[in-house]
């Protein structure tokens, strides 16, 4: 089965059809994500927090992240692969935004590469475009500036604020990005932002009116439920489902229950003389 190109993506936004986004850290969950139908699968540096267990996604490495896309892409038949630009990887310049760009692709096997930042990031999403690598911009809450943002708050609550997010996305888009996610802002604004564009808005925390949606796979999963921010929506409760199963095994361990004979192994010929091999 092919993968979904950047064609495939904006025919979407032009047909209509929302856009399903989740992200994806290794083979497996790569594989039951392509299976549930997603279009898109980010390799997003949020795997700094989720998989790393860090505070922030800050610490995350280009090298980390070429190892997680390449585990990912090898599990996806039909989904788009997008990996994220982690921290300090495109800000210094262009020149630096492609090569490492280019790394993603190549190393990792990613079809388009997602960075965050609005005008700022611009002339570096110009540089990669030009190089005919697909870029997805990211604006409103960016989870890389979050010291400069004073914590993981929601953006463009004012109006002023809301036309920064704005002209953001629209210099994204000026600079040649196929696809916007918007993070963490209000749903006025996020429908404003996805009517100016041409290219496809994702939302995570922005509402119902973009052109697609993203969460974080270990969150609609339920996979940690003392977390739960608002925008997230749980269509699953792994953490319970995965210690009841965890803590059945070890009863049974326990117990001496498993493995029994349906689990276990036997002897082509019954071991009468078993006890001579020692
Ligand atoms: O890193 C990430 O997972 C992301 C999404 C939440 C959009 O950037």
């Amino acid at each position: 089965m092919a993968r979904l190109s950047v064609l495939d993506l904006q025919k979407l936004k032009t047909d209509n059809q929302p856009i399903v986004m989740v992200t994806a850290y290794d083979y497996t969950m790569a594989r039951l994500v392509d299976a549930g139908g997603v279009d898109m699968v980010l390799v997003g540096d949020s795997l700094g927090m989720v998989v790393q267990g860090r505070e922030d996604t800050l610490p995350v490495t280009l090298d980390e992240m070429i190892y997680h896309v390449r585990c990912v892409n090898r599990g996806l038949q039909r989904a788009h692969l997008v990996a994220d630009m982690p921290f300090m990887s495109y800000q210094l310049s262009p020149s630096q935004a492609l090569q490492n760009a280019g790394r993603l692709m190549q190393e990792g096997r990613a079809q388009s590469v997602k960075l965050e930042g609005g005008v700022r990031s611009a002339p570096a999403i110009r540089s990669i475009v030009e190089a005919g690598i697909p870029v997805v911009g990211h604006v409103g809450l960016t989870p890389q500036s979050v010291h400069a943002m004073g914590g993981f708050k929601v953006q463009g609550r004012t109006e002023e604020a809301a036309r920064q997010v704005l002209e953001d996305a629209q210099a994204v888009q000026d600079a040649g990005a196929f696809c916007v996610v918007l993070e963490g802002i209000p749903t006025p604004v996020a429908q404003m932002v996805s009517e100016a564009l041409h290219v496809p808005t994702i939302g995570i925390g922005a509402g119902p009116h973009c052109d697609g949606q993203v969460l974080v796979c270990n969150d609609l999963l339920g996979m940690d439920l003392s977390f739960k921010p608002k925008f997230v929506k749980r269509y699953a409760s792994l953490q319970t489902t995965i210690v009841d199963a965890v803590q059945r095994y070890g009863h049974e361990v326990r117990a001496g229950v498993f493995p029994d004979a349906a689990h276990a192994f036997s002897m082509r010929k019954a071991p009468t003389k078993l006890k001579k091999l020692y």
